[in-house]
């Protein structure tokens, strides 16, 4: 048996690259835990899932609660062969407008969720005799935007801590592997980059969320942002490479190129 066709950890299952995911792996047979805030949208894939769909409800900015929310993932279906650490969040600011709480949010939701998970399942997948982890970090981990000077330093330490985990972990047959999309069509680009200051209608924040899509999309030699089904198939065949860690996955259209 294949880990996507095992029990798998999804974080950020219930919306974009997440639910593309949880999606992917369960029309494979596999059977998922997904943890997000959203507890109707988990409740309504526990529902047309009974069996093979969990949702653990879970805020990770609450990082002291990050223990008992794994002790639960693991306990859904009584043991974890992958885990995909997806869930994130990105606030755009221009430097001389960064705030100490978008810091703090950022590198609790990007970073040190990521990290303690990882570290509590791979406890489990340690006594069980192996796992796969693969954790969804970015093109801007790597390569520079304007805004993004706290998001891209979350993804940069996440490609870190994705070696070093890779490196501990291979003797107990745990890999771990970094996929790092470039920009998928979901809610995180859908987001208006509004300047400190400024002020928009609604006609205003439609036409700003269009303009900043368009320019991304023109940004990509393949002429268009990725679908979310797009970088989920590239997660699982991650999670299933046999032989592959402390990889890092670019899947980006061709964005790295520029
Ligand atoms: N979209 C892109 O262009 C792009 C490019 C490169 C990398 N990425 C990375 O890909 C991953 C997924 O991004 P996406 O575009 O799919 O984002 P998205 O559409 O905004 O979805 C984010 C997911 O994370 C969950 N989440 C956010 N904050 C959370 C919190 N505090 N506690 C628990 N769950 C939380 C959300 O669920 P709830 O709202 O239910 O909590 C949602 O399921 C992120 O790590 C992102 O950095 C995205």
């Amino acid at each position: 048996m294949t880990v996507s066709e095992g029990r798998v950890i999804v974080t950020g299952a219930t919306r974009g690259i997440g639910r593309a995911t949880v999606d992917a792996l369960l029309s494979r047979g596999g059977s998922v835990i997904g943890i997000a805030r959203d507890v109707d949208a988990l409740g309504a894939l526990e529902a047309s899932h009974p069996d093979r769909f969990r949702g653990v409800a879970a805020h990770l900015e609450n990082i002291d609660q990050l223990p008992a929310v794994a002790r639960r993932a693991v306990e859904a279906f009584g043991s974890v062969d992958g885990l995909v650490n997806c869930a994130g969040i990105a606030r755009y600011e221009p430097v001389g407008s960064i705030r100490p709480e978008s810091v703090e949010a950022q590198v609790r939701v990007n970073l040190i969720a990521p990290l303690l998970l990882a570290q509590a399942i791979a406890g489990h997948m340690g006594e069980q005799g192996g796992g796969s982890i693969v954790n969804v970090s970015s093109t801007l981990s790597e390569r520079v935007a304007e805004l993004t000077t706290v998001y891209a330093a979350t993804k940069a330490a996440l490609n870190a801590i994705t070696k070093t985990f890779a490196l501990e972990l291979a003797p107990l047959g745990i890999r771990v592997n970094a996929v790092l999309p470039g920009g998928i069509d979901t809610d995180m680009l859908r987001t208006p980059r509004v300047l400190p200051g400024e002020s928009l209608s609604e006609a205003e924040i439609e036409e700003r969320v269009e303009s900043q899509l368009a320019a991304l999309s023109a940004l990509h030699p393949l002429g268009r942002l990725g679908e979310p089904a797009e970088i989920a198939a590239v997660i699982v065949s991650v999670l299933d490479h046999t032989w592959q860690t402390g990889s890092l996955v670019t899947i980006d259209g061709g964005l790295s190129l520029r």
